[in-house]
């Protein structure tokens, strides 16, 4: 096998290809064979092939939420499926989207078709199918709410399964997906659409946003635009310069010690969180360290927003991840909070 694509009816391979172009964060990595499958029915044949089956598997959406620390020395699989379909309408819709689906293109089309819910998820880069995995979320909303269920492979039982959303075990950026790394392969997603839910313009910065817009009355794709507008503002965009959004999860504390941490900081971020804990402001923290747009070589914080890790050009994945751990020994000296990634870190 060569360096070109093979079609192998379904799905095509390619060994030894470049995944420069399918990371945000623009790692020059390179993985040892690349499947892209077009036919999901055909996924178990890819996976019993010996140069497959004898070595580790990775699935990459747009690779928006990604760092690879290394070339990788197994499959790729990238789900290159489309298409939605419209399972029933009464009060509300079921969507199945296939998970090669553009996340955001998904938004914009159930917008466009009168569906509420998704506006404030709009511009999140990355696939349907990746969106349950870390459970994305922005402004309030986290997808959670709207996954009916999911489909999917399930590599330990060698079989097709469809995942009821409390088998998806939600939470804060979190899943079984994320639990169970690697088991499941997702091949569709379908979700819960109303036609009309309260909109959810709580999140600091979208009221504004909406008055400055001069919208007294608000609809879905109104707020869907100052989202749009609020997240242009603030977060650097994948396309000009390399990131995966934000690189650490907000950590959660328990309300005693985000208490202290207030008392001792005032100006920190607090939001109350399940259970006794609280949730705080990574992007402050961070900040408050000094590395705001900081950078060592080519790997840096974006001066935009202190939570996003930045690939100014030619940063390898051991570089980025060696000032991601600069960055957490910093915080965890200075504030006792241990941050954690929020991407996969794949080695
Ligand atoms: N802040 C700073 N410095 C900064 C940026 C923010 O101190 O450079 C502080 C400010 O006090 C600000 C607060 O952090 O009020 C919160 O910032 P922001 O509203 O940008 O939200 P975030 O908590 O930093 C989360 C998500 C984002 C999502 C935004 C908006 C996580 C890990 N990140 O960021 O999601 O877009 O809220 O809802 O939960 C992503 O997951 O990739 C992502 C971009």
């Amino acid at each position: 096998m060569n360096n070109e694509p093979v079609d192998m009816g379904g799905f095509t391979l390619a060994s030894d290809a470049p995944l420069g172009t399918r990371n945000t964060l623009r790692v020059d990595a390179r993985a040892k064979l690349l499947a892209e499958v077009r036919d999901p029915t055909r996924l178990p044949e890819l996976l019993t092939y010996p140069a497959v089956k004898d070595g580790k598997v990775l699935v990459l959406g747009e690779g928006s939420n990604v760092l690879l620390a290394g070339d990788y020395n197994g499959t790729v699989v990238v789900m290159a499926t489309r298409g939605v379909e419209t399972i029933q309408r009464d009060d509300r819709v079921l969507l199945r989207v296939a998970a090669g689906e553009r996340w955001d293109d998904f938004v914009r089309w159930s917008l466009g078709q009168g569906y509420a819910g998704l506006e404030n998820l709009i511009l999140i880069p990355g696939t349907v199918g990746a969106a349950p995995i870390q459970n994305i979320g922005a402004y309030g909303v986290e997808v959670a709410e709207f996954v009916d269920s999911v489909e999917a492979w399930d590599t330990h039982a060698n079989q097709f399964v469809i995942l009821d959303r409390a088998q998806c075990a939600f939470s804060y950026r979190h899943s079984s997906f994320k639990a169970q790394a690697g088991r499941w392969i997702i091949t569709a997603v379908t979700f819960a659409l109303p036609r009309e839910r309260p909109l959810n313009m709580d999140y600091a910065g979208i009221g504004e946003e909406l008055e400055r817009m001069g919208v007294p009355k608000p609809a879905p794709f109104h707020v869907a635009e100052a989202v749009v507008r609020l997240r242009s503002r603030k977060l650097p965009d994948p396309a000009v310069i390399g990131n995966a959004g934000s690189f650490f999860k907000n950590p959660i504390v328990s309300s005693a010690t985000a208490d202290a941490l207030a008392l001792a900081h005032p100006g920190l971020p607090v939001w109350p969180h399940a259970g006794g804990t609280a949730k705080l402001s990574a992007a402050w923290l961070i900040e408050a360290s000094g590395f705001k747009g900081q950078r060592d070589g080519d790997a840096g914080i974006s001066n935009r927003h202190a939570l996003v890790l930045v690939n100014h050009g030619k940063a390898t994945g051991p570089e980025l991840l060696g000032f991601a751990r600069k960055i957490m020994s910093s915080v965890e000296a200075r504030f006792g909070v241990r941050l954690e990634p929020e991407p996969l870190v794949v080695s």
